[in-house]
Formats: C-alpha cells, structure tokens, sequence
C-alpha cells in the first residue's frame, strides 16, 4: 500500500538516499510522499501531494545527514492533502512518524489526547502523540514499545526522534524489512528499494519491533523480550527492478515473459510431487487469491479438472472466510498472490488454519509473509514486479498451476515439455512486428468508451482477467463474460462498432465460442479475435501460437500489450493507475 524506506548508516546522503529508496517503491503509493531527517538537532520535513519521481533531489544535497526516513502514500484516511502526507508529528515537532496501514482505535486515542492539537485528518497522527506522551516518562524505546501495544488494526510504522540517534520500527500485518549492509542498516516496505546497497535481510514479522542504531535488536512487541532473526540472503538484482531500457515497468515485464515461464517451471520435483500428492490426499481443496491472482486460480480451478480431473474450489480472498464451516483439518488452502503479502489473503489463510486445514502458497515474493505463514512455498521466481497491473507474474503462477496438474495425472515431464513450448512459443510471438500490431489495434480502441472480452472454459478466467487489464491501466470500462452468458444479458450492450475481443483457443469450445462471436457481430460489434486461426467472423486478428490447454497462457499476453499500449495512447501511466497500489494490505 504505502511506501516506507528508512536508513541509518555510514552515508551523510540519508536523504537523497531515502528519496531514491522511495523512488523504487513508488508502485506502492503515489498520492504523495515525505521525508524527514534530524538535521543538526533540528527536524526537518519535506512532505507534498504528488509523485516522489518527480521529487528534485537538489533540493536535499546541502541536508548532510547519516539517518532519514520517508514514505509514499497510498490514501485511506484524510484526503490527499500536505497536510495528510506522511512523516506526522508530536505537537513538539520532536517525534516523527512514517506508517502503512490501519491505526483502527485512532478516535479513540485522538479524543484522549485531545483532538484540537492535530493538525491531519489521518490515523497515523495519533502513533506520533501518543508516544510523545509516553516518553514524557520513559526513554524512547519503551515509550514507543508502549504506545504500539495499545493501537488495534494492521501496521507497519517506522519512528525517529529528534537527538537519538535511532530508528525504531514495528510491525503487525504490513510488511517491513530489514536490510543488514556493511555499517548501514534499511527499513523499507519492499525490498526493490534497498536492492543496489544490500541483498542481505532480516524480514520483520508480526508483533515484532526492532531497534536501528549501530546495529539492529528485535524485540518482541506484546513482551519487550528480545528475540532471535534470521539473515536472509536474497537472490535477486538490482537491475531486475529497474526498468532499464524501457519506457515503463509494465512493458518490461510483459516482455520478461519471454523467460519467466521458464523460470517458474524450474522447481524441484520433489516440491512439485508434494503439493500433487497434498491436492489428492486433501479433503476440499481451495484455491485463493486477490484481483488477477484471484483470476490465475479459476484458471487453476480448470486446470485441475481438466487435467488431473480433481475439483478444487476458487473463492476471492476476500470472500473466502464464508467458507469457513466446509472447513475442516482434512483441507487445504492453496492461496496465490505476487506480493505474498495481500490482507484478504493472509485472512483467508488465517481461517483455514484456524480449522486446522493446511496452507500452500505459490508466490513472487521469496520471504513475504504469505510464504513464511504457509505450511508449505512455492517461489514462481518471475523476479521483482513493480508495475500495478500484474503480468509476468500471473503468467509464471499460471504455469506452475498446470505443471501441479500434470503431475497429479503423473505427466510431470509432459507438463515441463509442454511449458518449455509454452515459453519459447511466447519468446517468438513477443516480436516487434506482433508489438506494431497491437499498437495499431490499440489506435482503434482507445477512444471507445467501453470493451467487452468473451471466453469459455480455461479461457473464461482469462476474459475476466483481460478486462481488469484494460479496465486498471487505460480506464476504459472493460468487462469479460463466459462467452455462453452473452445472451442471458450483456448482449444488450453491444451496439454498432462495440468492441469486442474473442478468445478462441484451438479446443473442444472453439466452434461455441465462433458462434458467440458471430451473435457479437451480428449486433454490430468489432470483433478482435485472438486465436491460433484465422476467422471470417474477426475484423482483427492476433495470432497466438496453438498450445493447446495452456492457451490462457498465450492469450493473455497480447491483452497485456493491448493494456499497456491504450493506457499510453490515452496519455497515462501505465505503471501508476490512480486509485490503484500494487500490494493491497489492508481489507
Ligand atoms: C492489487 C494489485 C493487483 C494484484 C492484487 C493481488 O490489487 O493491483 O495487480 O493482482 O493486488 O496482489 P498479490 O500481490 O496478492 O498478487
């Protein structure tokens, strides 16, 4: 949601480095931003409604400091204002606070200290006034340790204060990492934003608090003992999160998909047969996810049928705790999210277990809280993703989900086979000439007001999909529709000149979905068909390589180009939709 990055170190740069920090973390809020540092016994604060990638870092380099902190800004309390941009204060201006989340007894607290001395409407102000009440009595540690046992809801919350050298931060649903670099320590939402100084890290779990000084000590929040961590190494570059020769993010990794297939297929047998042998041993078997990972397991939930003839139940993270009373210690929830750290999801995983059913996981994110909370992890290792609008990642847990398939029916090499088609088949089809054509497709669409996307079976999911991702990044008003249900209402919508996009894999619906298709176009709809064959019925036609079941993995790819190409044409950015975060972590 919120972008948080703090530093305390070696460097007397901290706050061009914690600009450039959340520069890298920009996907995760870009309402506005701030930074503030202890300058000479002085706090100073820069805060301003906007993007920090347009922050001028001239303005900081006279502002020699070794420690700083800042955040970026994704709005649930208080309109997108300065004033309810983060760092906020203490009356004093001694105490600043950066946080991600939701502070749920801020009123409470608000009142008892007395509304009248704030001055932002957002929750976040109530962390910073009520550890200044505390510390009147107590040094800073205990006084942030106290005020943090009181706040009720999720956080990740970062705290400076003025003549101590330190940073503190805590944790409890949002996530929070600590980077460990030589005599430089980070605090950040998100590894991508300390990747260049460190791939060393201890990830902060919930409850926890950590003290940054010329080291780092965790503690535990509920009792203020400390407590051990592990250093983890992270395998990723810090040129895989930057956007290199592209013009955006979202680009990038659509193209990266030229060998994130790959590279999501290259798993341990051994891992792959677990999760096999868990889906047939389970009793009630679901899938679970948020947004286009929730889209990837109704492609799962095809998949399963399909191939390993096993019925697995899809429900929305969010939907998922209704569930609750099919719930019992013989089930198992496999939840599937990029960040590996979606509020929805971790709920969901919450009540399973609270059944005592297990938990898989398969996500993007190595160590995100998802995987550490999972009775078992799958890494889909599709690298960083920054862009909101998720690609490769979908495409990589789409993979993995056929490749489980195939080795629940025993075909494990088969299932491998086949993706490595998959992956080479996306290789060649992401050439310059198919980019140029949906480019000149895009021209067509992108002054239309509404698209709607048809398909059936596997590639249902994908219709539904294929509207989020023109509906996120260009604002057009998308929707997809099993293409069977057309005439049970949404025909009505389609006028002369509607566009229309058709999914048509070479499959046992193929001929159903031509005859949708041909109702579309006999109520005046433009018809943009994306199939391995040519049809009279298509005034366009994208060609995506025959791979049989796995055809949502192909059909997807030029609907994220098409996306991509409209949100440019319309003047947008495709990397930052507004209203939109990358990682949703609040419910
Ligand atoms: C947000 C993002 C989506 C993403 C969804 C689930 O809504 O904007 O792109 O699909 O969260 O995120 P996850 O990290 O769990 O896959």
């Amino acid at each position: 949601m919120c972008g948080i990055f703090g530093y305390l170190g070696k460097r007397d740069n901290a706050l061009e480095l914690v600009i450039k920090g959340l520069q890298k973390l920009e996907y995760r809020g870009y309402d506005s931003w701030g930074v503030t540092t202890d300058l000479n016994g002085e706090l100073f604060c820069k805060k301003k409604v906007g993007k920090i990638s347009e922050a001028n870092l001239d303005d900081f380099t006279d502002k020699k400091a070794t420690i700083a902190m800042g955040h970026t800004r994704w709005a649930t309390h208080g309109g997108v204002t300065d004033a309810n941009a983060h760092p906020h204060f203490d009356p004093d201006r001694q105490i600043s606070v950066v946080h991600n989340g939701i502070i749920e007894n801020f009123q409470e607290i608000k009142d008892e200290l007395g509304a009248e001395n704030f001055v932002s409407e957002t929750d976040t102000e109530v962390i910073a006034h009520l550890i200044a009440k505390y510390r009147k009595n107590h040094p800073f540690k205990e006084a942030v340790l106290k005020a943090v046992q009181r706040f009720e809801g999720r956080f990740a919350i970062v705290v400076l204060n003025v003549g101590e050298n330190y940073l503190i931060a805590a944790r409890r649903g949002s996530p929070l990492i600590v980077g460990i670099g030589e005599d430089e320590y980070f605090l950040a939402s998100d590894i991508p934003a300390f990747l260049e100084y460190t791939q060393n890290v201890n990830y902060l779990d919930d409850n926890e608090m950590v003290i940054v000084d010329g080291g780092v000590e965790f503690l535990n929040l509920e009792t203020g003992e400390p407590i051990k961590k592990r250093l983890v190494n992270i395998d990723w570059k810090a040129e895989s999160a930057e956007k290199g020769e592209f013009d955006h993010f979202m680009l990038k990794e659509i193209m990266e998909q030229k060998d994130t297939i790959l590279r999501a297929i290259n798993q341990e047998e051994d891992d792959i047969m677990h999760i096999a042998q868990q889906i047939k041993n389970s009793r009630g078997c679901f899938l679970s996810g948020c947004g286009t990972a929730g889209k990837v397991c109704m492609a799962g939930e095809y998949f399963f049928s399909m191939i390993a003839n096993r019925h697995v139940n899809f429900a929305p993270s969010s939907e998922f705790p209704i569930y609750h009373h099919f719930l019992r210690p013989e089930s198992l929830l496999i939840v599937i999210s990029q960040s590996g750290e979606t509020a929805d999801v971790l709920e969901a995983m919450e009540v399973a277990k609270s059944k005592g059913a297990k938990v898989l996981s398969l996500v993007n994110v190595e160590g995100s809280t998802i995987a550490r909370q999972s009775d078992f992890s799958i890494h889909i290792k599709a690298g960083p993703e920054k862009a909101v609008a998720s690609t490769k990642a979908a495409t990589s847990q789409m993979a993995l989900m056929l490749l489980i398939a195939t080795a629940m029916r025993g075909e494990l090499q088969e299932g491998r086979r086949v993706l490595a088609d998959v992956g080479s088949k996306i290789n060649d089809m992401l050439n310059p000439r198919f980019l140029t054509y949906i480019k000149t497709v895009a021209e067509q669409l992108k002054d239309h007001e509404n698209a709607y996307i048809i398909g059936k079976a596997e590639n249902y999911p994908m219709a539904l999909e294929a509207a989020i991702k023109i509906q996120e990044v260009s604002y057009i008003h998308a929707e997809g529709f099993a293409a069977g249900e057309l005439k049970h209402g949404p025909i009505a919508l389609i006028a002369k000149g509607t566009p229309c996009i058709s999914l048509v894999a070479n499959d046992e619906v193929r001929q159903d979905v031509i005859n949708n298709t041909m109702e579309l176009k006999a109520r005046g709809a433009h018809i943009i068909g994306i199939s391995p064959e040519k049809h009279d019925v298509f005034d366009e036609w994208i060609k995506v390589p025959d791979v049989g079941v796995a055809s949502p993995l192909v059909n997807i790819v030029p609907i994220q180009l098409l996306a991509y190409y409209l949100a440019v044409q319309r003047g947008l950015d495709p990397d930052m939709p507004r209203n939109l975060a990358k990682s949703v972590t609040v419910k």
